[in-house]
């Protein structure tokens, strides 16, 4: 069995199938699980499953794509924390790393729709989920059950040039 790190990649299409509130919560608690710097935790969530809504999400950039047809997606804001500030956005790419680990573990799949730091995006989300001014989207993640052609094989990236031992 291989890990959730060589099973995951990006699904984006999906089935009708709906995300039950359970997994839906599992993918939030790991979320939140996450290392952050000084464990400062700068991230909170919007889920959304307005269909409306996720539509409107989905032209916010040309990668947003998948949100038209997702049952649900997670966006992810950074907050100020007054701690390491500069240090929030790989807090933020680890906590989304965990909640794809996550959809992967629960049979789900989804895809991280960049959005930070292009204020352009940042900007229509704010508009559109009328967003406090203390909350920086950082991405959108478009999750549920993968539809059949995404069953895809995985590429495997590993690449020995990129190491360098010093033993
Ligand atoms: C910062 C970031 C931004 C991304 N933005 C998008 C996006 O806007 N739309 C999309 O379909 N995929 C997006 N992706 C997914 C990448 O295209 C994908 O991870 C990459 O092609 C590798 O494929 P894999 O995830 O299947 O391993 C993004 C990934 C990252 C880490």
């Amino acid at each position: 069995m291989k890990s959730l790190c060589m099973q995951r990649k990006s699904i984006r299409k999906f089935k009708e199938d709906p995300v039950s509130e359970t997994m839906e919560r599992a993918l939030l608690e790991s979320a939140m699980q996450a290392p952050s710097a000084t464990n400062q935790q700068p991230w909170e969530f919007i889920v959304i499953r307005h269909k409306g809504i996720l539509k409107e999400l989905s032209s916010v950039s040309k990668g947003a794509w998948p949100l038209k047809g997702a049952p649900f997606c997670i966006v992810s804001l950074m907050r100020e924390t007054g701690r390491k500030s500069n240090m929030r956005p790989q807090d933020m790419g680890a906590s989304t790393e965990n909640i794809l680990l996550e959809a992967t573990y629960q049979g789900l799949g989804g895809v991280w729709i960049g959005v930070y730091p292009e204020e352009d995006r940042i900007a229509k989300i704010k508009s559109i989920l009328d967003i406090d001014d203390k909350l920086t989207p950082f991405n959108m993640i478009a999750i549920g059950v993968p539809e059949a052609s995404e069953n895809t094989p995985i590429t495997r990236r590993f690449d020995e040039t990129r190491i360098k031992r010093i033993d």
